[in-house]
């Protein structure tokens, strides 16, 4: 239960429950989730009353766990103290906590990052300064002028509003471009049964992306029929780590943040899920960011 996201109790047992669900799934056996004892297997002098006992069988039917797996809730009563125990059966179908998952788009769903680098290192290169990968990695998730005054921390030169706005649109002329040789096959099947898989679940998707160019990117790869909405650089004022577009997205699927997931390749994008009260979960280049 200490290892969950959440910090909200309820929340914390029932994501508990529906990791360990999942852990048991072939199994073929129930599992039991015992509440009362320490690491050590020696029990912690707890006692449950009928209210503890039925507010753990009502995580079931709380709406967090889906589909609920089915559940058994009772209490052994020893001289040291109680244990309370909820067993779990196995089910087929994988229980998942989360309503609404909002998915980043660059470096996420598909590898645009990549066409990002190429594109900003043909600007840089043109104009001799300093661009390597890491500097790549402060650009994910931060819209595309921020991105530029990173790169351009880079240059001896101080450059003008309209210069800086030119050099932008440059880099997005050639970024474009690369866009348009985008097919389907530039999208894994891993993040298509992903997508499935949740869909499936009667989880509500959608994209919570700083770029501007996701309407494009969604149509080339074909994705955009997954989601249920899509929140992008067109329909917000802050970029990353503000959580504008996040918050979006979650009002455009009808959901309270603390009842989706953040999916993000981005720290400036954990940051973001994590202002908004969202869950996050941090992959690629994000992964391990506190
Ligand atoms: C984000 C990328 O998704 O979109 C950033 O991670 C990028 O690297 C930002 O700067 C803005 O993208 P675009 O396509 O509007 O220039
Ligand atoms: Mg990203």
């Amino acid at each position: 239960v200490e290892r969950t996201l959440s910090t909200d109790n309820t929340k914390k047992m029932s994501e508990a429950i529906c990791s360990f669900a999942n852990d048991i799934r072939n199994t073929k056996k129930p599992g039991y989730f015992m509440i009362g004892a320490d690491d050590n297997g020696k029990l912690d002098g707890q006692t449950f009353t009928d209210e503890q006992l039925r507010s753990y069988a009502g995580l079931r039917n709380s709406g967090t766990i889906l589909p609920p797996p089915a559940m058994m809730v009772y209490k052994e009563t020893f001289p040291e103290g109680e244990i309370a125990v909820i067993e779990v059966q196995p089910s087929e179908d994988t229980p998942v906590r989360y309503k609404g998952v909002i998915f980043d788009l660059d470096g996420v769903l598909c590898s645009t990052d990549e066409l990002h680098y190429q594109s900003w290192k043909k600007i840089t290169d043109r104009l001799g300064i300093k661009f390597d990968r890491s500097v790549n990695d402060r650009l994910r998730g931060v819209s595309r002028l921020k991105s530029l005054d990173i790169i351009l921390e880079g240059s001896g030169k101080k450059y003008s509003e309209e210069e800086k706005l030119s050099i932008a649109s440059e880099k997005n002329d050639i970024y474009r471009g690369l866009l348009e040789k985008m097919t389907d096959a530039d999208c894994s099947d891993d993040v298509r049964n992903t997508l499935d898989f949740l869909h499936s679940k009667g989880v509500l998707l959608a994209v919570g992306s700083s770029s501007r160019n996701t309407p494009l990117i969604l149509e080339k790869t074909g994705l955009r029929k997954y989601f249920n909405a899509v929140s992008d650089g067109n329909n917000i004022t802050h970029s990353k780590p503000s959580p504008e577009v996040f918050l979006k997205a979650a009002e455009f699927i009808g959901l309270v943040p603390s009842d989706c997931l953040v999916v993000e390749d981005a720290s400036a994008g954990i940051d973001a899920g994590y202002a908004g009260g969202f869950d996050t979960a941090a992959i690629g280049a994000a992964y391990g960011c506190e």
